[in-house]
C-alpha cells in the first residue's frame, strides 16, 4: 500500500473552480497511475461564504488547515466584496498564519509557447523568484490620518525582520545550488536604504557560507527592464514581498501568460503545510464560461508532488504539460478540453514507462 496524503482545496472564487476542478481531475489520474492516494478535504472559503455567513477564516477551518499536508488553491477575489476584505482576511492570512514563508514562482517559457519577446526561446527565460512571503509592505502596518480631507495622510510601514530576511535567502542559496549556481537579489537599497540595508548585509553574510554560489545585485526598475531585455540573466532571484509580486506578472507575461503560472507558498521548515496556486487571479470577468487556462492550476499540483517528494508524479504531470502544449498551445480549447489533453499525455506516458 502507498502512502495517503491530507490535501487541503480551496476553489475559491471566480475561476478558482473551474480550474481547480481540471486540477483535481490530473490528480485523480495521477492516484490511478500509482500507488499513491489522497483524501481530499474541501473547505468553502471566499467571497460566496462571506457573502452568506459572513465567515472569512473561521478558527476551526484554520485549525483543519493546518492538519492536512499541503493545501491547494484556485483564487481568491470578487467584484461584490470590497478590495482587500478577502485578500488579506483570506489569502495573506493563511500565508502569514501558516508562516510560508518562501513564495516560489518558476518563470518557465514552455516550448511551443510563443513569448511576446522576440527571438527568446525556452532555454532564455528558465528562473525561478524566491518571493519573501510574510511580511515588508503586506505586513499590514500602517495607517490613516484626518480622512477625507485635504489632509489626509496614509501610511504603508514594510516590516523586513533579520529572521525572515535571512530565511527567504537561505532558502534561494540552497535552491540556486540545485541550480546554475547563480543568484540575484532584487532590491531597491539606493531609495529603501534601512530595509535594503538590512537585505544586503545578510545577502553578503550568506554570500560567505556559500562560496560557490555566484551573487549579483539589481535594483528593481532595471531588473525589471533586464527581465524583458535578458531574461536569460537570471536563474535564481530573491527579492521581498511587493516586488516578488510584480516581478512575477511581469515574468508570467514573458512566458506566456499568467494562464500557465503557478506558485508554491512553502514553509520549509514542514512544521506547516505549504499552499499551491494559480498566481492568477479570480477572473470574475471569464468566470463560468470555461475560458480559464488550467495550467496554472495543474502546475501548481505539480510543485505541490515536488514538495510532498513525490517526484515521479510531478515530472509525469511536466512532461505532458509540456508535451501538450508543444501540440496544441495555439489551438482555441476551453478548461475542460486543455485538461484532457494533459490527461491524454498522462495516460500515454505512464505506458511508455
Ligand atoms: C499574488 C496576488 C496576491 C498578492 C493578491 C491577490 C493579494 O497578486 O499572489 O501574487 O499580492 O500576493
Ligand atoms: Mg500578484
Amino acid at each position: 500500500m502507498g502512502k495517503t496524503f491530507n490535501i487541503g482545496v480551496i476553489p475559491g472564487d471566480g475561476i478558482g473552480p473551474e480550474v481547480i476542478t481540471q486540477a483535481l481531475r490530473v490528480l485523480d489520474v495521477c492516484q490511478e497511475l500509482s500507488d499513491v492516494s489522497f483524501d481530499l478535504h474541501m473547505f468553502d472559503l471566499g467571497a460566496e461564504r462571506y457573502l452568506r455567513t459572513g465567515d472569512i477564516l473561521p478558527a476551526e477551518s484554520l485549525d483543519q488547515l493546518k492538519t492536512v499536508d499541503a493545501i491547494l488553491l484556485g483564487a481568491v477575489g470578487d467584484p461584490r466584496v470590497k478590495p482587500g476584505i478577502l485578500e488579506r482576511e483570506l489569502l495573506l492570512r493563511l500565508r502569514f498564519e501558516l508562516n510560508l514563508y518562501v513564495n516560489l514562482r518558476p518563470i518557465q517559457l514552455f516550448e511551443g509557447v510563443q513569448s511576446p519577446l522576440a527571438g527568446k526561446s525556452s532555454a532564455e527565460i528558465d528562473f525561478v523568484v524566491c518571493r519573501e512571503g510574510t511580511e515588508g509592505l503586506y505586513a499590514g502596518r500602517g495607517r490613516s490620518e484626518q480622512v477625507e480631507t485635504r489632509n489626509e495622510l496614509a501610511l504603508e510601514e514594510s516590516v523586513n525582520t533579520y529572521q525572515a530576511v535571512e530565511r527567504l535567502l537561505r532558502f534561494a542559496f540552497e535552491l540556486s545550488m540545485t541550480r546554475d549556481k547563480h543568484l540575484t537579489l532584487i532590491h531597491k537599497t539606493n531609495v529603501l536604504t534601512f530595509a535594503g540595508s538590512l537585505w544586503m548585509r545578510v545577502f553578503e553574510e550568506l554570500a560567505r557560507e556559500f562560496p560557490d554560489v555566484s551573487t549579483h545585485y539589481m535594483h528593481v526598475d532595471a531588473a525589471s527592464m533586464f527581465f524583458v531585455t535578458r531574461p536569460e540573466e537570471f536563474d535564481v532571484i530573491a527579492t521581498d514581498n511587493l516586488f516578488g509580486d510584480i516581478l512575477t506578472d511581469l515574468g508570467a507575461a514573458i512566458s506566456g501568460g499568467i494562464g500557465l503560472a503557478a506558485s508554491g507558498n512553502i514553509n520549509p521548515t514542514r512544521l506547516t503545510p505549504s499552499m499551491f496556486e494559480p498566481i492568477h487571479g479570480s477572473a470574475p470577468d471569464i468566470k463560468g464560461t470555461q475560458r480559464a487556462n488550467p495550467i496554472a492550476a495543474i502546475l501548481s499540483v505539480k510543485m505541490m508532488f515536488e514538495h510532498l517528494g513525490l517526484h515521479d508524479l510531478s515530472e509525469l504531470i511536466t512532461r505532458s504539460v509540456a508535451k501538450d502544449i508543444k501540440q496544441n498551445f495555439a489551438a482555441a480549447r476551453s478548461t475542460s478540453q486543455i485538461a484532457d489533453g494533459i490527461i491524454h499525455h498522462m495516460r500515454g506516458s505512464s505506458h511508455e514507462n
